[in-house]
């Protein structure tokens, strides 16, 4: 019986595929198939317009990605001196605290137009750690962090840098929908970022990346044109932030995501990760 990849699957493959051209890498290795994904979808017609399946068949090299690698163990992180470091088996409960602390907040205006507030994603023992701006329309619906199409986009950064969503702790500078998807004003960043700080001091990544300038300038405390930030390592609590584009952007100007990848490059050098296979 011919066995295909469900529709999602091949939608997000096609995507992940398009993301890596944009990068400029156009040479993909197949490697055996996870028989989980695959299904005998009686809708599927063999050879359905998606991703065409000699995307992926070459001979035999390693793969550009490798979702199974685990992120090498850690370096020692020099600790913030303000706070002690929260050991590996606590943190989720400290961040459980963080967000219990947080309750149904009314600390500022934002709380009047959410439907839920956003505290975070991901593993509480992070390497690495995203920092986006606010909540939009999906993330407000479904109560997690980069759930729309930035998000989308964002997960794909993530498969590229050789890791798993689930790998990392991805967090906004305001845990509430800012209205139309505006900037958050100062006040609202200000009252919300002593728990997004709170957060970082408990996870206590090696590499924190900023995604865009509104992370960029909260985490740095000072706002300055993305083009100054990009490129280099900054330290901030005790880890190194890295500064990007962030994906909303790179999702309409697509041309930036090669200067997005060697943000995540130098990120990876800092973590010790491998830079992804290229012949
Ligand atoms: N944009 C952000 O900055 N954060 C999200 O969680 C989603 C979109």
């Amino acid at each position: 019986m011919a066995r295909t990849l469900d529709t999602a699957t091949r939608e997000a493959l096609v995507e992940r595929v398009r993301f890596y051209r944009d990068l400029g890498l156009t040479e993909f290795y197949r490697r055996p198939v996870d028989a989980a994904l695959l299904t005998a979808d009686p809708d599927e017609q063999p050879g359905a317009p998606g991703l065409a399946s000699e995307t992926w068949e070459t001979n035999s090299k390693p793969i550009l990605f490798q979702e199974d690698q685990p992120i090498p163990s850690r370096k020692p992180t020099p600790a913030p001196p303000q706070v002690a470091a929260v050991p590996a088996a606590e943190r989720a409960s400290a961040l459980q605290l963080i967000r219990d602390e947080i309750g149904d907040c009314t600390r500022c205006a934002l709380h009047a137009g959410r439907n839920r507030l956003v505290f975070a994603d991901g593993d509480p023992n992070a390497r690495l750690m995203f920092v986006g701006e606010g909540p939009g329309a999906d993330e407000d619906a479904q109560g997690l962090p980069f759930v729309g199409r930035a998000g989308q986009l964002l997960n794909n950064m993530i498969a590229a840098m050789g890791l798993k969503r689930e790998q990392v702790y991805i967090a906004n500078v305001v845990k509430c929908r800012p209205p139309g998807n505006r900037t958050p004003a100062p006040e609202e960043a200000n009252t919300c970022t002593q728990f997004l700080f709170r957060q970082i001091d408990v996870v206590r990544p090696e590499v924190l990346v900023a995604l865009g300038a509104t992370a960029a300038t909260y985490l740095l405390g000072a706002r300055q044109p993305l083009a100054g930030l990009r490129g280099r390592v900054h330290s901030f609590r005790g880890s190194q932030l890295i500064v990007t584009y962030h994906p909303a952007y790179l999702l309409r100007d697509p041309r930036q995501k090669k200067e997005a990848w060697a943000d995540l490059q130098i990120a990876m050098r800092e973590l010790g990760l491998k830079p992804p296979a290229k012949d």
